[in-house]
């Protein structure tokens, strides 16, 4: 393994400033629907998200509240394909709140369809879900996506909060893996 994590990436997707360029584009949407809103609710869901909640957070003009939640998916030998798990739940009531769902990728759609059911019986005053990027090409069930960053190929990709195998996440652009790094998805 190279020791420069930068000699793993392949090509860069989305550089820096086009991430911070969409991001602000994204908050800017979310104030304006929200400009009558008090209770409003960032529930981030780990890890992959964190990046990308930390710049959303503070390009939002409205005053709102952080929540994390970690959600894992099963896998091995027998398993439901697409199942996935709580792993952490939140600290909070949610049922006076605007719940936006701030997530890195939606990839097969089966962690914010999990996320919105789980979310949705809790009665918040309403639920959204933000996510950075989408890659419809995986998609295994339909799920609604209110704020989007970018479409992506059918690629692996890391950086800016993405991982593979826990490495990556500090890269501040996008970017395919070479190769010879990429795992079977
Ligand atoms: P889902 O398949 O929509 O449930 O996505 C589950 C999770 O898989 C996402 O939140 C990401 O953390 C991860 N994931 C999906 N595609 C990628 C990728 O291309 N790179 C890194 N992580 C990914
Ligand atoms: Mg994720």
């Amino acid at each position: 393994m190279p020791n420069n994590l930068y000699d793993h990436i392949d090509y860069v997707l989305i550089n820096e400033e086009q991430l911070q360029k969409r991001i602000q584009e994204i908050a800017d949407d979310i104030t304006a629907k929200h400009a009558d809103h008090e209770n409003i609710l960032l529930i981030c869901v780990l890890k992959g998200a964190i990046i990308f909640l930390a710049d959303l957070t503070r390009a939002l003009k409205r005053p709102h509240e952080l929540e994390f939640m970690a959600i894992s998916s099963y896998e091995g030998k027998g398993t439901v394909p697409g199942a996935v798990r709580l792993v952490m739940d939140l600290k909070q009531d949610i049922s006076n709140k605007h719940v936006i769902v701030v997530e890195d990728i939606v990839d097969s759609g089966n962690t914010i369809k999990y996320m919105r059911g789980l979310l949705e019986a809790r009665m918040p005053a309403s639920i959204e879900v933000c996510s950075l990027l989408t890659k419809p090409s995986r998609r295994e069930v339909e799920v609604d996506i209110d704020y989007v960053g970018f479409e992506v190929p059918d690629e692996f990709v890391v950086g800016y909060g993405l991982d593979f195998d826990e490495l990556y996440r500090n890269l501040s652009f996008i970017g395919v893996l070479k190769p010879e790094f990429i795992p079977s998805h």
